[in-house]
């Protein structure tokens, strides 16, 4: 199902009227509000749980807007925007007049991207102003990648969901601060930090140099209710079998060199072993591995390069602050 002209017309109706769209885009779907609309905004942290000093990020329909949202536009940006947007990048520049505090949690600069989607494309440009969305989940839960997964969490909440199908990408943009001489990747995501260096043509800077807090990256985000625990590939399965004996409802994301082992667990699902196909199913697979009922996840983490290092992001996110076994 893909939202029609008409639905996307009541969407920017809906924003304009200061009221909450959930709208597709390549990475996860967001839940948009006007982002200069304050009120609208508030409700946006309302509905999520999520605390208001964490900033959203102000969706637009095209790098040729970005200066009217930002303070300006250093060399550096423009030359990530032109390569990346529409894309799985934001980019974090000084605050324009334009951005309510409100929309930036309070801090002096802004997150801004365009998604690489036409349903997001089409209602950025209906509403024709800037669209402030988090993720369309709950406060620290999993992002949603279905249209189905949003009305299954915040339901009536929301005042329209516009359905765009399956997300492409399937975790988050990658979040860039771009406000010093050389950026730093503050969140890793769908654009890889080899493909952000290849165009610098200089390595980004190390992100613990960055005092911008990102809330994303704080102890247990990205968590299904099931408690999630990692281990080494070669541990998985007895890690799960030990635990299934122990009690536990077991559910296992079997790593691709194991596939073939038979697992006596809950539930078993094996890993793509392509980074883009595990990226697009990792939330969908946390979702169903919670709605068969697992109370702990056994998983490993894939090698950390290229979109591998999203995934074990969100992977060490979800498992949060508990030792892992
Ligand atoms: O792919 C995505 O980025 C999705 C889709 C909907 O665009 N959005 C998303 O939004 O993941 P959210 O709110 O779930 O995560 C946005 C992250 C948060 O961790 C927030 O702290 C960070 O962006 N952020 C926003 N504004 C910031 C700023 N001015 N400085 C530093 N971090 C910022
Ligand atoms: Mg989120």
């Amino acid at each position: 199902m893909t939202a029609r002209t008409s639905d996307i017309e009541n969407a920017a109706g809906v924003l304009r009227a200061g009221g909450l769209v959930a709208f597709p885009t390549e990475t996860v779907y967001g839940l948009g509000a006007d982002a200069e609309n304050p009120a609208a905004v508030a409700r946006v942290f309302q509905v999520k749980g999520r605390p208001p000093s964490h900033p959203l990020i102000v969706h637009i329909a095209g790098a040729q807007h970005l200066g009217d949202w930002v303070e300006d536009v250093p060399e550096t940006a423009r030359l990530l925007a032109e390569r990346f947007w529409p894309g799985p990048l934001t980019l974090v520049l000084r605050r324009g007049p334009r951005v309510p505090l409100e929309t930036t949690g309070g801090l002096e600069t802004v997150a801004v991207r365009v998604p690489d989607h036409p349903v997001a494309l089409a209602l950025l440009s209906a509403f024709g102003g800037g669209v402030a969305a988090p993720s369309a989940n709950r406060f620290g839960s999993v992002s949603p990648t279905t249209a189905n997964h949003v009305r299954t969490e915040l339901g009536d909440a929301v005042d329209f969901v516009l359905d765009g199908g399956p997300c492409e990408v399937g975790v988050e943009s990658t979040i860039v601060d771009a406000t010093g001489e050389i950026p730093s990747v503050l969140r890793p995501g769908g654009v890889t930090r080899e493909d952000l260096e290849a165009v610098l043509g200089f390595p980004l800077a190390v992100p613990a140099t960055s005092r911008i807090r990102v809330p994303g990256q704080h102890p247990s985000h990205y968590a299904p209710r099931a408690r999630v625990v990692l281990v080494e590939p070669e541990k998985v399965v007895a890690e799960a079998e030990f635990a299934q004996e122990l009690g536990h409802q077991v559910g296992v994301l079997l790593p691709p060199s194991f596939a073939d082992a038979p697992v006596k667990a809950h539930a078993v699902l094996a890993v793509p072993g392509s980074m883009a196909a595990y990226a697009r199913g990792l939330y969908g697979f946390l979702r169903e591995l919670d709605q068969r009922g697992c109370d702990l996840i056994v998983a490993s983490l894939p090698v950390e390069e290229g979109l591998g290092l999203a995934i074990a992001n969100r992977l060490r996110r979800a498992a949060g602050p508990r030792p892992s076994a």
